[in-house]
Order: structure tokens, then sequence, then C-alpha cells
């Protein structure tokens, strides 16, 4: 029999303002999926091959855009998904520490050719005390101080992955502690790359499923405006935003590598899961201007984007430079070193947006570092 995921899928219909189930199945020989209406009883999507939808990105409690609708998977369809996708699942805390933050795309990168999604992401800068709290287990140790004073004396940027296993592959990406022992046993490792001794070892990684509920709670709290602040400066900056199906593409990494080696800065970075009202209200001053703007508004909230504060020599105007123009057809004919001629796929897909304006570089880097993170 061909091999079949099920999964059931909400999706709210703005104009009934009602929310609809659905049973969505994907075919992964072909790629192809279809959807039934599960209260009309009745066929709503006959199967079709669908390029846009990842086997990665299929997993309870992702949002994905099928033909511009936002479905949440809200549960496995059958046991049979449930086992073949669910019981390995797992999300753990990836951890980037100061000594390499200007290298998170490499980290991204590795990340991503494991097998494992970034499924939140958010650059911080700890207290001494909240390096303090958050390495309490090793509070006795010799090396506790020298650890804590590491630990916040530079941005991190923490993560949470998912993926089979995700916690012990993460901790066999990073390897040994001692970035020396790393060298010598395992020369594949990101600690063996970049890592510099005993101490300043590149990353963290939970050690059990445990331990990496209470870290990611400790990063990403349920309560609302409980966790380490973000980085923005709020000055001299402009706004990037790494759009959704860049992201679900994975091509996240590659994209901040380009940014660094352009020489900006990255001076804060954070993923957000946008609500519609907030895509539009973000995307206001295009309404009635640029003709693709319903679908930029159905593509911010189609899945995570990421949020960049950016800074460097006279941005907004050189970031924009960039990106280069806003179709990528055209970008890939004038400035074929843009990002968006790199990266877009068309004018809606351009896998990023920067600020217009030079004067709205801050109130956009406020809509999302002070209005949406809360
Ligand atoms: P540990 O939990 O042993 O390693 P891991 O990070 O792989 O889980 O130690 C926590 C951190 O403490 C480690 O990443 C770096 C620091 N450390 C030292 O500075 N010196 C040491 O001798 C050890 C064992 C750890
Ligand atoms: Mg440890």
């Amino acid at each position: 029999m061909e091999d079949r995921y099920a999964f059931l899928a909400e999706w709210f219909d703005p104009i009934a303002a009602l929310m609809r189930r659905f049973q969505l199945f994907y075919y992964p020989n072909d790629g192809s999926m279809e959807m039934f209406d599960v209260k009309n009883q009745r066929v709503f999507l006959k199967r079709i091959k669908y390029d846009d939808i990842h086997p990665r990105d299929l997993f309870v409690g992702n949002r994905v855009n099928v033909f511009s609708r936002q479905l949440n998977l809200i549960d496995y369809g059958d046991q049979y998904t449930r086992n073949k996708l669910g019981s390995k699942k797992e999300r753990t805390l990836a951890l980037i520490k100061p000594d390499v933050v200007t290298k998170i795309g490499d980290v991204m990168e590795l990340v991503y050719s494991s097998n494992l999604i970034v499924t939140k992401a958010k650059m911080t800068r700890l207290s001494w005390s909240q390096a303090a709290d958050f390495y309490m287990e090793h509070q006795s140790k010799s090396f506790f101080n020298n650890l804590v004073q590491f630990m916040s004396s530079g941005p991190v940027v923490a993560m949470e992955i998912m993926g089979d296993e995700a916690t012990s592959v993460w901790r066999k990406l990073l390897g040994p502690a001692d970035s020396a022992a790393a060298r010598r046993e395992a020369p594949q490792s990101i600690r063996a790359h970049f890592g510099t001794d005993g101490l300043q070892n590149v990353g963290h990684g939970s050690e059990s499923l445990d331990a990496a509920a209470r870290e990611l709670e400790f990063f990403f709290p349920s309560a609302i405006g409980h966790g380490p602040s973000n980085t923005a400066t709020f000055t001299d900056c402009t706004c990037c935003i790494i759009k959704p199906h860049a992201v679900s593409d994975g091509l996240t990494g590659k994209i901040l590598n380009s940014i660094s080696a352009a020489g900006f800065e990255i001076s804060a970075l954070q993923m957000f899961n946008m609500e519609r009202v907030n895509a539009e209200e973000f995307y206001e001053v295009y309404k009635g201007v640029v003709l693709e703007y319903p679908g930029m508004v159905t593509e911010l909230c189609s899945g995570p984007c990421m949020a960049l504060e950016i800074r460097g020599t006279d941005t907004p105007k050189t970031f924009r430079e960039f990106c280069g123009p806003a179709d990528p057809e055209i970008a890939r004919h004038l400035r074929p070193n843009t990002l968006r001629a790199l990266y877009g796929k068309d004018k809606v897909r351009n896998a990023v947006h920067c600020t217009d304006l030079p004067e709205d570089g801050v109130l956009e880097v406020q809509y999302f570092f002070k209005i949406l993170d809360t």
C-alpha cells in the first residue's frame, strides 16, 4: 500500500468567521496531498501535487500554508502517522554561546543539514544572575564563576530545535565539552570547528528531555513577558524579516551568513508566528499601493518568520540595496549578488522584507521587538 500521512488540521475561515476542520493527507511518494472537510463530509481539495509542503514541516503544532490558507496541524490523523512521524520527535534547547554569535548562520546550516528544524529563536543577553540560574546544576564546580562570567559576557542565541531524537542529535553535533578533546575525538563536530577551549565551546545542549523542557521554559516561557529580553537597540538600525517560505526552505543560515559577510551587524534576532491582523498592520503602508499586498500578508503569516535588527553604516539605505529589487527575476538580471536574487522565488516570496524608508527603520524594528515581543 502507498505510504500516506494523516493529520487533523484547522483553518480559520475569515468569511464565515468560523474554524473549519479538515483531514489532511500527504503522500510522500509523489509529494501530493488531499483534504476532506470533516463537518460536511466531503472532498475539499482533490489529490494534487503540492511542492510547497515539505515532509519535515508535517508535525503536530506546526502551521503550514496550503494554497494561501494557514492550516494548524492539531493532531495526527491515525496511529500509523503518529508512530511514523510523532514518536521520536523531540524539542530541545540549542544555545549559541557568546564566543560564536557571529557564526549563527553556520550553526543553523548545520542544524538544518542534520534534519532538525528551528522552531523558535531569540537573541538575548543574560545577566550574571540569569546565567547563574541557568547553570545552577554546576553551582558547586570550580569552573562555575568563569562559566557564568562567560555566559553573561555578550549576546547568546537560544533556539528551540525539533526533530527525531533532537536532544542527542544536537549534543552529538556539538561534540565533547572540551574543544581540544572535540578536535581529537570528533573532528567534524561544531566544537571542533569553532570552539576555543573547555569554557568557550560554542554551544549548549540539553542533556535529557526533562532538562530540555526546563531549559526551553527558561528562554521561551509559557507565561508572557517572563523570558530574558531581546537585544534590540532601536538606534541607527533597519528591519529585515526573513520570510516564512525561506525559513521553511531551510535558507535561514545561508541568509544570515550573507548578511554578516556583507559587513552588516545583526544586533537582534527573533522568530515570530505572525497573526494575520499583525501582518496586515505591519504592511499597512503598502495597502492599495502595491499590487501584491494581499499575497504579502498571506505569506508573512503562513509560518514562522525571523525578524532581525540590522546595524551598519547608513542603514536602511545600504541594507535595502543589499536586498535588491523586490522582484527576484529582475534582481537576478540586474543585481545577481543581492539577497533577493540569491534566495527569492517570486515577487511575494522574495526571501526578505527590508525597511523601505530610512525614517521607518526604527519603527519597524519596534513593531517586532517592542510590540510583538511582549
Ligand atoms: P558540562 O555540562 O559538563 O558540558 P556540556 O556543555 O557539554 O553539557 O559543562 C557545562 C559547561 O561548563 C561546559 O559547556 C563548559 C563549562 N566547563 C568548564 O568551563 N570547565 C570544565 O572543566 C567543564 C567540565 C565544563
Ligand atoms: Mg551540560
